[in-house]
């Protein structure tokens, strides 16, 4: 007896612009919504709960998953970044997703390819200051995934805070027809923030690691029994991620949640931001704080 649960139907692996396009377009010709899920591969629980919202509100859902080379400088992690289009496809068919686009660079940037798309405002602070060069290569690649898979609504993680509002920033700015859901940051059991980043960590480096979401939570914790002070806020986390043997911290701060400017004073909204090396992997994570915790 095959077991039912392990029947599933493997999505069509779409590698050129062309046939992704015409798919897209038929779908959408027959009256259906669709949903586009934009990932690097090397999937995981919180990229799969971007897939399943947008089943819950789409009638067809597309994955890409694409490592993109313009977002990665020369001295980051693009030639060992993790890649596995079989697990990937196995996890996606588990769920029926139906379309996954996965193109290699040449589709992507053929021979004279020169446009990008340059952000400004919120791409510069934190990761922008960090990783020049990075949300050009994303926004690019995403406004190229906007067109290629025209799709009615577009799913990111909070878990790249960053990321998820520079996106906005650009669809407004650009007048894209696309809606921007952004979805909550899924974590392992022990609070570290899912990434394809952490198979890069030893089981030592992990529990360094950990002191992310501690500090997050101890943010938390202040901004929850009435602390308003930001700074107070950042030399807490501060203070509790230089401490930690083995992580490099990049930032710890408070922005305003809107406009990633740093705070002084939490009036209503306030975003805790923290990037930290442990070891030679890049870790990021945030915590949202007032009425802009939603989605
Ligand atoms: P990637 O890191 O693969 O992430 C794909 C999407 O999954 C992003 O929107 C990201 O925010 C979301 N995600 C990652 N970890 C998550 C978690 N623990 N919980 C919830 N969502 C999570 O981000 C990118 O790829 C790229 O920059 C991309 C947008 C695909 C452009 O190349």
């Amino acid at each position: 007896m095959p077991n039912a649960s392990a029947i599933s139907n493997s999505p069509l692996i779409a590698a050129t612009v062309r046939e992704t396009q015409q798919l897209v377009r038929a779908q959408k010709q027959a009256g259906k919504r669709v949903g586009l899920v934009p990932t690097m591969g090397a999937l995981h629980a919180g990229h799969l709960s971007l897939v399943k919202r947008s089943q819950s509100e789409c009638d067809f859902t597309v994955v890409s998953i694409f490592v993109n080379p313009k977002q990665f400088s020369p001295a980051e992690d693009f030639a060992k970044y993790p890649r596995n289009l079989e697990a990937d496809v196995a996890q996606l068919a588990v769920l029926g997703v139906p379309l996954v686009f996965a193109p290699e660079a040449s589709e992507m940037y053929p021979p004279g390819f020169g446009t990008s798309v340059e952000l400004n405002g919120l791409a510069e602070p934190w990761e922008g200051a960090l990783r020049p060069g990075h949300f050009r290569g994303v926004a690019t690649v995403v406004m190229k995934l906007f067109q290629i898979a025209p799709a009615d609504r577009a799913y990111f993680g909070r878990k790249d805070y960053q990321q998820a509002l520079a996106v906005r920033r650009m669809v407004a700015d650009l007048n894209l027809p696309i809606e921007i859901v952004v979805c909550p940051t899924v974590r392992d059991a022990d609070g570290l923030a899912l990434s394809s980043r952490n198979v890069y960590l030893t089981a030592e480096q992990r529990q360094h690691a950990l002191v992310l979401p501690r500090s997050l939570q101890f943010a938390r914790e202040m901004f929850d029994a009435g602390e308003r002070n930001a700074a107070k806020i950042c030399e807490a986390m501060r203070r509790m991620i230089t401490n930690e043997p083995d992580v490099q911290m990049d930032y710890a701060t408070v922005a305003d949640a809107e406009t990633l400017a740093e705070l002084n004073h939490i009036e209503t909204s306030a975003v805790a931001l923290v990037a930290a090396h442990v070891g030679q992997t890049r870790l990021i994570d945030n915590e949202l704080f007032g009425p802009s915790e939603r989605n």
